[in-house]
């Protein structure tokens, strides 16, 4: 078992990879101040982070675009609905490529459940990497936005958020060394991987807020929060003063440069009395524990670091106590976890100890598990291309310039596929809807054969029962009932005066007969009725006829209109078909418009790699007056240093696009400014506009 530190606790381990930290715990070393020459040096690197971080026009542009389509495609779903950029992106202090925070503000919202059906409509609209997080206590859904690469997280109703961003950006509009340190902060904490609330360690906005509190406390920017007005908003029942003084200044800010205050912001928060201050910024300066009643609770975070328990449970709160500027309940450190508050702590001691000890600001920022930042750094979109000679790339850029051709010729004859098949279905419908009166009239009499059909056969049932029944034929019976009935009725003839027996059976047939004569008519009856539903059924058969003939004719004038539809079968199943073949036709033609985009990109990079080195080598030889017009020179970090897409489409832009329109004009004239090689940035424009088209 390894060595443990009697003071700290630490392992040897552990010792190591809290060095600094522990140094400081056993020794109490002084930190060195580094000489006034060496502290100018640090000044061009510090500006370079600043400048490296510039967000690029494109940058912004894909912002604004993305905020666009999420505005018309999500926001206008939901009644009173308002989506609000918010966070770095908002207030300027971000670093490139940082994330997009959007705050959805609406009313009376089940927040759980809109943040679900967010997540599924972003799904729907091939956004990546959609993740709903309705748990923390402000649900929030995380996407990637494949077309920008921007990295989207939409909150609900985090008004204190755009408060807080509001009051970051004041800050950031009274001194430009405002996002100067920010910037450097946030690199430097990025890179020591200090800046990640989800695995214990501070927020970025932590890190603003501990900026902000060192500006104030050195004299650069005084304090916003401060002033008689207040303005006093009340949400979900609490109230919160959000009052940002614009118009507080300080009589003498201070004129330290940006090493100085990066310098001292290290060695303030390096040798921070942690154990009995607050930051607070909205005090203008730290205040005591006791008066914020935030006390350094147990257990430390050695405490839970050094125990061998397997489940160590949670350290206590308010160890690196920093307010939030209008939650003031809200303490910013709450995220941070015991090893994350170590490595806080001994990160910013080390930064502190190189600044003065001959570092340069490049080791200071050396990054710790660099894999963590994989894809979050600028790619180099020229590597491959870098150990080629130019007739390769150019050899490459013909050849897909060709397959663009060709995907192109692709894409057109879809498009006149699409075209005929679309006609076609309209057409077919268009005689279905001209014909329909005269089917509707067809179809009526159809049903009303059947329904005829039915009552002749139940006629006819009945008459033949009832006949089989009678053994008489109509006439006779009546003949018989009259013979019956004289017989009945005469006058007797006293010497023939029938037996009584005699009597009796005349009297019964008599009935019998009456009875009989009853069904034989009824049977007449139906028997007039089952000749004349013959008959109108003869006639409608008639009708049939005529109304085929009709729909016929009618039928065969359309198609003299349309000669597409002879011999097809005109039907709406066969519409349906069509509709089906359109609707294919699209997909293969949704999928040859991103092959399309890809080689559009990738013929852009080509082209864009050999203009770069065509223009360095002009400025090798000195001719570098010999740039074109509106070209401007671009300085050494660039030609040697990674290139994104954004600053592609920022050199393309500059070179007015020369080659770029000729290939769109040889390409398709109807689409040339969809088609525009040098339009490399991402364009959701041209999403929609296809959307319209189809
Ligand atoms: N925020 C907050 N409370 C926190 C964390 C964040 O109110 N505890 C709000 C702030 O308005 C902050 C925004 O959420 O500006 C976004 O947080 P985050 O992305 O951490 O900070 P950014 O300032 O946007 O920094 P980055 O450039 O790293 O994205
Ligand atoms: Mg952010």
């Amino acid at each position: 078992m390894s060595e443990v530190c009697e003071i700290t606790g630490l392992t040897e381990d552990n010792v190591a990879k809290l060095f600094y930290l522990h140094k400081q715990l056993t020794e109490g070393s002084e930190i060195p101040v580094p000489d006034e020459k060496s502290l100018i040096g640090f000044i061009k690197p510090l500006e370079n982070t600043v400048s490296s971080n510039r967000i690029h026009d494109s940058e912004q542009k894909r912002k604004d675009s993305l905020l666009k389509h999420l505005e018309k495609s999500i926001a206008s779903k939901f009644e009173g609905a308002k989506l609000s950029p918010f966070g770095s992106a908002e207030s300027g202090l971000s670093l490139k490529g940082g994330d997009f925070d959007l705050c959805l503000q609406i009313p009376n919202a089940d927040e759980k459940k809109t943040i679900k059906r967010i997540g599924g409509m972003l799904r729907g609209q091939g956004m990546e990497k959609v993740q709903t997080i309705t748990r923390a206590k402000v649900p929030i859904v995380k996407f990637i936005d494949p077309r920008s690469g921007l990295n989207v997280d939409i909150s609900i109703n985090n008004s204190l958020a755009l408060y807080n961003t509001k009051l970051l950006s004041s800050y950031a509009k009274i001194d430009k060394r405002v996002k100067d340190l920010a910037i450097i902060v946030k690199h430097w904490a990025l890179h020591r991987n200090v800046s990640d609330s989800v695995n214990g360690t501070l927020s970025s906005y932590a890190w603003s807020i501990l900026v902000i509190n060192h500006l104030q406390e050195q004299q650069v920017i005084p304090n916003l929060q401060s002033g008689e007005n207040r303005t006093i908003i009340e949400i979900d029942g609490n109230e919160f003063d959000i009052s940002v003084n614009e118009d507080a200044s300080l009589a003498q800010p201070s004129q330290q440069n940006i090493a100085e205050l990066t310098m001292s912001f290290f060695r303030n928060y390096a040798t921070k009395d942690w154990e009995n201050e607050v930051i607070s910024i909205r005090n203008g300066k730290p205040i005591s524990r006791d008066e914020k009643g935030w006390m350094n609770e147990n257990p430390t975070a050695l405490d839970i670091y050094n125990s061998d328990k397997e489940n160590p449970g949670r350290m206590g709160e308010h160890h690196l106590a920093i307010e939030d500027p209008f939650e003031t309940d809200h303490d910013l450190c709450r995220v941070v976890r015991a090893e994350g508050e170590l490595r806080i702590r001994n990160e910013l001691l080390r930064a502190a100890e190189l600044f003065g000890g001959g570092s340069t600001w490049k080791e200071i920022c050396e990054t710790v598990d660099a894999d963590r930042l994989k894809g979050m750094e600028p790619v180099d979109i020229f590597h491959d291309l870098r150990d080629k000679n130019d007739d390769l790339v150019r050899n490459m850029l013909e050849k897909t310039k060709a397959e663009m051709d060709a995907v192109d010729r692709l894409i057109d004859a879809l498009e006149s596929e699409r075209q005929s098949t679309l006609r076609m279905a309209k057409a077919m419908r268009g005689v279905i809807e001209e014909t329909s009166d005269l089917r509707k009239e067809h179809k009526a009499i159809i049903t009303g054969l059947k329904s005829r059909n039915k009552e002749i056969d139940e006629i006819k049932l009945k008459r033949d029962k009832i006949n089989s029944d009678i053994i008489l034929p109509i006439h006779m019976i009546e003949d018989e009932l009259s013979k019956v009935y004289n017989r009945l009725t005469e006058e007797l003839d006293i010497h023939r005066v029938p037996s009584l027996a005699k009597e009796k059976e005349q009297f019964s047939w008599f009935m019998e007969l009456q009875a009989m004569h009853g069904k034989a008519r009824e049977a007449s009856e139906l028997h007039h009725r089952f000749i004349e539903l013959v008959k109108e059924q003869k006639e409608e058969i008639k009708k049939l006829k005529i109304y085929e003939t009709k729909h016929d004719d009618a039928t065969a004038k359309l198609l003299q209109d349309e000669p597409m539809l002879k011999d097809k079968n005109i039907n709406s199943k066969e519409v349906g078909s069509y509709d089906r073949r359109v609707h294919n036709i699209q997909k293969a033609l949704r999928k040859r418009r991103g092959e399309m985009h890809k080689l559009r990109r990738e013929a852009g990079r080509l082209d864009a790699w050999l203009r770069k080195k065509s223009g360095n080598q002009n400025r090798g030889r000195g001719r570098g007056k010999g740039n074109r017009r509106g070209q401007k020179p671009r300085d050494k970090k660039e030609d040697s240093g990674p290139m994104t897409l954004g600053d592609i489409s920022g050199l393309l832009s500059g070179m007015g696009n020369e080659s770029s329109s000729k290939r769109s004009r040889k390409v398709s004239s109807k689409k040339a400014g969809m088609r525009k090689m040098g339009n490399l940035g991402a364009h959701r424009g041209s999403r929609s506009q296809f959307k319209k088209k189809e």
